[in-house]
C-alpha cells in the first residue's frame, strides 16, 4: 500500500516507519524542515529506543521517506493524521488546529492515486465529534475520499514495538455500510499479516472509535490517582501500599498494571486527555457523568506538593541554602519527554521556593536546559548529590535504581532520600545509614 502520514512527531515518525518495515510505500510529510532533515539522515528527533535503527533501515530500501511538500501525497492511497492535538492554553480542551490543518494541506492532492479511492485515517488523540466534522471538511473541499478513525496506543519507551506488535486494533468507520465496507478494505490490507494476525479487531462507528482512546487513557490515569489515594490513608495508617498494590492486582478483574504509587502522572497524554475529555463532556451537556475525572487530576496534582512538603519538612521546615539533588527529569523513564512531568514540576517549585536545585536526568537534560534555563544540571547522580541536603529520586530510570547507597552516601551532606517513585529497597538504604522516605509505604 501507499501510505503518507501526515506529522512526523512522535506519532507518526514511529508509525512511519513501522509502515514501511513491514513492506508498505510511506512519505512522511511535515511542515518543519529540520524535522525532516533530520529524519531523512535517520535521526528522530526524539529520543525513543529502537527508532532510529527502525527508520535507517527503512530508508535503506528506499521504502520510506520524509518531505515538507505536501504534493508529494498525490501518488499514495491512504493518508494517516498523526498530528499533536495538545491542551489549548487557554482552556481544558484539546486544540485541534494542527487537525485542521493537515486536513486543509492533505485536501488538494486526494483523490488522484492510481490505486483505488483514497482513505484519509485519523491516529491522533481527538475530542469525540472530531471524525464527523472532518467527514463534512473533506465534503466542502469537494474531496470524494474516505475518512476512518484508528486511534494509536502506543506508550513512549516502547513506540516501535507497541506500534508493530499492538494489543488490539480498532477501526472507526463512517455510516454509511457501502464507504464502510470500502474503507475497511482498504484498512485491512494497511494492516495485512503479519501486524493483524492475532490481534483483536474492534469495529465501532467514528464516535465509538475516538471515545476508546480517551476511555483506556481516563482509565488508567484513573487507576494511578486511585492508588496514590490509597497510598495517603496509607501513610497515615502505618501500612504498605506497595503490598496492598500486589494484593489487590492478584485479582485479574483489577489487575497488576498501573498501580504503582508515587508522584503520579504525566507526559503528553494522560493529564491533557482527561482534561479534554471533561471538556468535551461538557460540551455535550454530560459534565456530572465524568466529574470523578476532576478529583482523578486533582488527585494527581496533590502528589506532587505532597512530595514538596514532605521536602520542606525533611528540611526543618526552610528551603532557603539548602542542596536539593533531583534525580529523574522526564515524566517516566526512557523518554526525554518533560510535558507535564512531575518531577520536573517537583524540581521547578523547589527552586522557585529559594532551595539550591541540582537536576539530573539520563536523556532529558537538553530538554530541561531549554525550558528550564535557572536549573542547575549535572551530568550524574554522583555529581548531583555532591553536598546534598536530600536526594529526590522521582523518575525510576534503571541506573538509579542501581545507585549503591554507600557510594552515594560518601557524597552527599545529610543522607536522606526521598524516593517519589517506590522504586528503591527501603531495608538496603536504611542499612547503608539513610533516612528513606517513600510514597505509602512505612
Ligand atoms: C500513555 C498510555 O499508556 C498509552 O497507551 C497512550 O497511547 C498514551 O499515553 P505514555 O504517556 O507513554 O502512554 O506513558 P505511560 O507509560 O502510560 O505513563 C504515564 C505516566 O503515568 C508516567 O508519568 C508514569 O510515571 C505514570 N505511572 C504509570 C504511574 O505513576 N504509576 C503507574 O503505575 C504507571
Amino acid at each position: 500500500m501507499k501510505l503518507t502520514t501526515i506529522g512526523c512527531g512522535y506519532l507518526g515518525a514511529v508509525y512511519a516507519a513501522a509502515m514501511a518495515s513491514l513492506g508498505h510505500d510511506v512519505v512522511g510529510l511535515d511542515v518543519d524542515e529540520a524535522k525532516v532533515a533530520a529524519l531523512n539522515e535517520g535521526r528522530a528527533p526524539f529520543y525513543e529506543p529502537a527508532l532510529d535503527d527502525l527508520i535507517a533501515e527503512s530508508l535503506r530500501t528506499g521504502r520510506l521517506r520524509f518531505s515538507t511538500d505536501y504534493a508529494q501525497a498525490a501518488t499514495q492511497q491512504v493518508h494517516v493524521i498523526c498530528v499533536g492535538t495538545p491542551q489549548q492554553i487557554d482552556g481544558p480542551g484539546a486544540d485541534l488546529r494542527y487537525v485542521d490543518a493537515a486536513l486543509d494541506a492533505l485536501a488538494p492532492h486526494l483523490d488522484r492515486s492510481p490505486d483505488g479511492p483514497s482513505l484519509v485515517v485519523g491516529r491522533s488523540t481527538v475530542p469525540v465529534g472530531t471524525a464527523t466534522r472532518l467527514r463534512e471538511r473533506l465534503a466542502a473541499a469537494s474531496s470524494a475520499a474516505l475518512l476512518a478513525w484508528n486511534p494509536e496506543f502506543l506508550r513512549e519507551g516502547f513506540a516501535v514495538e507497541d506500534t508493530l506488535r499492538p494489543d488490539r486494533i480498532v477501526y472507526g468507520l463512517p455510516e454509511d455500510p457501502d464507504e464502510a465496507r470500502r474503507a475497511r478494505e482498504i484498512l485491512d490490507a494497511v494492516y495485512a499479516s503479519p501486524l493483524a494476525e492475532g490481534t483483536p479487531l474492534v469495529v465501532g462507528n467514528y464516535a465509538t472509535a475516538e471515545l476508546v482512546k480517551v476511555s483506556a487513557n481516563s482509565f488508567l490515569a484513573t487507576k494511578i490517582s486511585f492508588i496514590n489515594a490509597i497510598a495517603e490513608v496509607c501513610e497515615a495508617s502505618g501500612a504498605d501500599v506497595s503490598t496492598i498494590a500486589r494484593a489487590i492486582g492478584y485479582d485479574d478483574r483489577i489487575g497488576p498494571k498501573f498501580l504503582r504509587a508515587g508522584i503520579g502522572f504525566g507526559g503528553g497524554c494522560l493529564p491533557k486527555d482527561i482534561r479534554a475529555f471533561m471538556a468535551r463532556a461538557g460540551e455535550l451537556g454530560v459534565t456530572d457523568a465524568l466529574s470523578f475525572l476532576r478529583e482523578v487530576d486533582t488527585l494527581n496534582n496533590r502528589q506532587r506538593d505532597r512530595v514538596v512538603n514532605m521536602t520542606h519538612r525533611a528540611l526543618g521546615g526552610t528551603f532557603t541554602h539548602k542542596r536539593i539533588a533531583v534525580l529523574g527529569a522526564a515524566f517516566k523513564p526512557d523518554s526525554d519527554d518533560i510535558r507535564q512531568s512531575p518531577a520536573l514540576y517537583i524540581a521547578s517549585k523547589l527552586s522557585g521556593r529559594g532551595a539550591d536545585v541540582v537536576v539530573t536526568d539520563p536523556a532529558a537534560a537538553d530538554n530541561v536546559h531549554a525550558q528550564r534555563p535557572n536549573l542547575a544540571i549535572a551530568p550524574d547522580a554522583l555529581t548531583a548529590a555532591q553536598g546534598a541536603d536530600i536526594v529526590l529520586l522521582l523518575t525510576e530510570w534503571a541506573q538509579f535504581r542501581a545507585l549503591d547507597p554507600v557510594a552515594l552516601r560518601e557524597v552527599v551532606a545529610t543522607p536522606w532520600i526521598i524516593d517519589g517513585r517506590n522504586a528503591l529497597d527501603p531495608q538496603r538504604w536504611r542499612d547503608a545509614g539513610w533516612t528513606y522516605q517513600s510514597i505509602g509505604r512505612p
